[in-house]
């Protein structure tokens, strides 16, 4: 058994107070087989446990690993085209890019670059959009259980308007899909850690025939996620329409694929139709403020999402987005509602957290695993310790209150203030050394 001594902050689900901000200082959990057998006060802990090992995490602040509900592994060498709104950022940066992953090896290489953002970022889970090429899906789940990060993903599936090297049919889909999920839904080291997504990219690159063929691989491999896009870009919605005559959210609907396992990135531009419908359906909302402003998609009415009963946890959408910062993303989502005058959500810093961990575990159905630091979840953690002299350093040494600390944390926090992350007790080990040259990969 290890204990871990440290500032543990988290945002429990209590009765009759829904998530609330903790924040226990001098603190420890006692972790067994990768799970939080015991917490409480350091030196009670220490006391009880004399025998087992202790991790040293005082100075900065332990939060549970961060939990990415919407992320392009394709992408990850695209990020920072600024300047395009939605379909030429796709054109012109994103899917030339996407194409290469065509050759598996290259794939094994951004795999490998992504899955190392995501742990440096603190992201100890992911629904990851995956790769047009089942070569290249195969090579982010292989490195995924090398790594031993909780990734769900699939085949992203297109057959229409985008680049034909992208394409694929409707059987095709289905068989490809059906492969990659035998091999990699439920599996993983330990079993579970990977899971399959059906992805259709968006609608817009969809025929309902393909659409049809997601539908029936979502029925027939049991417990799979569904993740696609909506309402990100006007233009692209006037297209949807126009194809399908219906709204975004029926176009999926029609065929099946909105249920509690779904997540759609975005919906920065909903109707209360479609509120309604995705409250119904149980489905969760990924929302991608960096994106969301890099390609001016638009300002997210997290407050109407709310008011419906829609589930909202966070997503980076790196390449769009400008980074695997959760705690950027968190930052980025507090300036969007501040924006918005009154008719924004106001958010306190116990309410980013919520977003960046519990709101992630809960869309992606594994709030009885992760999200806080209750007894009897497993413990993935990432330890927040900027350098010394650094200003969150000075920031975090002059906080006033846990939850002012917090609130620093998500201004200034950056990937390199992330010392450590922990899946189930397991260090994730990064690449490179702190400070180590990039281009000796
Ligand atoms: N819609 C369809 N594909 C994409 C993508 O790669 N990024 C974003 N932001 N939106 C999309
Ligand atoms: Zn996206």
């Amino acid at each position: 058994m290890t204990v871990y001594r440290g500032t543990f902050v988290d945002t429990p689900l209590s009765p009759f107070k829904g998530h609330h901000l903790r924040a226990d200082q001098d603190a420890a959990v006692l972790v067994r087989d990768g799970v939080i057998a015991a917490r409480g006060p350091a030196d009670d802990l220490l006391r009880d446990h004399p025998a087992d090992e202790v991790v040293d995490l005082t100075g900065g602040l332990v939060l549970p690993g961060f939990v990415d509900t919407h992320v392009h592994f394709p992408q990850v060498r695209a990020i920072g085209g600024l300047g395009m709104p939605l379909l030429d950022w796709l054109e012109r940066c994103a899917l030339p890019e996407e194409a290469r992953l065509a050759d598996t090896t290259y794939a094994a290489g951004v795999a490998a670059d992504f899955l190392d953002g995501l742990a440096r970022a603190g992201t100890t889970t992911a629904l990851v959009f995956g790769s047009h090429f089942a070569g290249a899906v195969d090579a982010l789940f292989e490195e995924a259980t090398r790594v031993g990060l909780r990734i769900t993903s699939g085949l992203v599936l297109s057959d229409r308007i985008l680049r034909a090297d992208l394409f694929t049919d409707p059987d095709r889909a289905y068989a490809e899909g059906a492969e990659l999920a035998k091999r990699w839904h439920g599996a993983g080291n330990p079993a579970g850690r990977t899971r399959y997504a059906v992805t259709p990219r968006f609608s817009l690159s969809c025929t309902d025939p393909l659409l049809e063929s997601a539908g029936a691989l979502l029925r027939d491999v049991p417990d799979a996620w569904f993740t696609s896009h909506i309402n990100e870009n006007p233009e692209e919605i006037r297209g949807v329409r126009d194809l399908f005559g219906c709204d975004y959210a029926t176009t999926y609907d029609k065929h099946d694929l909105l249920g509690p396992r779904s997540v759609l990135a975005h919906d920065v531009h909903p109707t209360r139709g479609e509120l309604r419908l995705m409250s119904q359906r149980g489905v969760a909302v990924a929302h991608c403020p960096t994106s969301n402003a890099a390609l001016g998609s638009g300002l997210f009415s997290l407050g109407a999402h709310l008011a419906y009963g829609v589930r909202v946890a966070l997503g980076s959408d790196v390449g769009a987005g400008t980074g695997f910062s959760l705690f950027k993303e968190g930052l980025q989502a507090y300036f969007c509602q501040q924006l918005q005058g009154r008719d924004g959500h106001r958010l306190t810093a116990g309410h980013l957290l919520h977003l960046a961990t519990a709101a992630g575990a809960d869309a992606l159905g594994l709030a009885d695993v992760i999200g806080d630091f209750e007894v009897g979840k497993e413990y993935d953690a990432l330890w927040l310790r900027p350098e010394p002299g650094t200003t969150l350093d000075v920031a975090l040494r002059h906080a006033d209150s846990p939850d002012d600390a917090l609130a620093k944390a998500f201004a200034l926090a950056t990937p390199a203030d992330v010392r450590q992350t922990w899946v189930a007790g397991s260090p994730i080990r990064q690449q490179t050394s702190r400070g180590g040259d990039p281009d000796d990969r």
